[in-house]
């Protein structure tokens, strides 16, 4: 009997977390999840790796302040494993807008910001996989 391999995703911890003292409390909600931490890093995103890393939104308006943002001091570069990770962690972090996430949520317990929202976690398949490529290309 095989098992296919559990489904990964990739989560940044963003430079405001970890200036805020929120890289333990975020990790240990994934980690009472269930959900199983097989890589973490603390990496200081570049201007290239911004614009690889957020291709799909570097000509929209928000960009420039957003890579200034994410470019501005350390963030934890994470991989998750586990059933269904990828919306499971999508429905962790919550709403993009930290003033209208949902309770409960990373987002919404602690962001009050549509910028500085604490997480990025990969929304499919598809970008979980051209993510990890992109920050983990060994794994
Ligand atoms: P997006 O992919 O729409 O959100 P999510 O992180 O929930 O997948 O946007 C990427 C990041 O861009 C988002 O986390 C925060 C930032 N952003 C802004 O600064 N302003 C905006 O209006 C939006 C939509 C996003
Ligand atoms: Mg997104």
């Amino acid at each position: 009997m095989s098992t296919s391999p559990a489904e990964r995703t990739l989560v940044l911890v963003k430079p405001d977390a970890l200036r805020r003292g929120l890289l333990g409390e975020i990790l240990g909600r994934f980690e009472r999840k269930g959900l199983v931490i097989e890589a973490l890093e603390l990496r200081t995103m570049d201007a290239e790796l911004a614009d690889q890393h957020y291709a799909e939104h570097v000509d929209k308006a928000f960009y420039p302040p957003l890579k200034e943002f994410m470019t501005s001091g350390p963030l934890a570069a994470v991989v998750l494993s586990g059933d269904e990770v990828i919306s499971v962690v999508r429905t962790l972090v919550g709403a993009t807008d930290g003033r209208k996430a949902a309770a409960g949520t990373i987002r919404g317990d602690l962001s009050l910001s549509n910028r500085e929202n604490l997480i990025h976690a990969s929304d499919s398949v598809d970008s979980a996989k051209r993510e990890l490529a992109l920050w983990f290309p060994k794994l």
